[in-house]
């Protein structure tokens, strides 16, 4: 006579109460996936800038909440942001109120005045030097008023 096994998966079952168990304390461990880059959302609510004062010399100031939010978005703080679009120095003011140290290009030497103007009017207090000597802006626009005078 020929006595039939047990089916092998009915054996290795647990007990009824020990599987349930075993369901929550595998719905305990599961931790969903975190996306490790800050994607900010695709529209940006910021009003928009109504220039005063000195930022009328630049056609195309945008509000500072703009690359604020940009710069708090993809950097963390004390890292270096570039600006290669400077105008009247937005970026640069955003790059101080959070933290950030920005490099910033700007083609036309009067808005590289107005960005200088535009920063010394929110930052008194904050010297502006020129990095290869270290002289005060007053001496260097000084300096490059005597030069043009010089030449014509
Ligand atoms: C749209 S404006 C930027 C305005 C700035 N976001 C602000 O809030 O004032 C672009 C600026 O880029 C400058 N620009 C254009 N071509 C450039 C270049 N090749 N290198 C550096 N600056 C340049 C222009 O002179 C202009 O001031």
């Amino acid at each position: 006579m020929v006595a039939a096994a047990a089916p092998t998966s009915a054996l290795a079952l647990p007990p009824e109460g020990a599987q349930a168990e075993a369901r929550w304390s595998c719905a305990a461990a599961y931790r969903p996936p975190v996306q490790e880059m800050r994607i900010p959302d695709s529209v940006l609510r910021i009003s928009r800038h109504k220039g005063h004062g000195i930022e009328t010399e630049h056609p195309a100031v945008f509000p500072i909440a703009l690359p604020e939010f940009l710069i708090q978005a993809y950097t963390d703080e004390g890292e270096a942001v570039f600006e290669p679009f400077a105008g009247s120095g937005t970026t640069i003011l955003a790059g101080q109120r959070t933290g950030r140290r920005v490099r910033a290009i700007e083609f036309a030497p009067a808005y590289v005045d107005l960005a200088i103007a535009r920063w010394r009017l929110l930052h008194p207090d904050l010297p502006v030097t020129l990095a290869e000597d270290g002289r005060d802006y007053d001496a260097v626009a000084a300096a490059r008023v005597e030069a043009i005078a010089d030449a014509a």
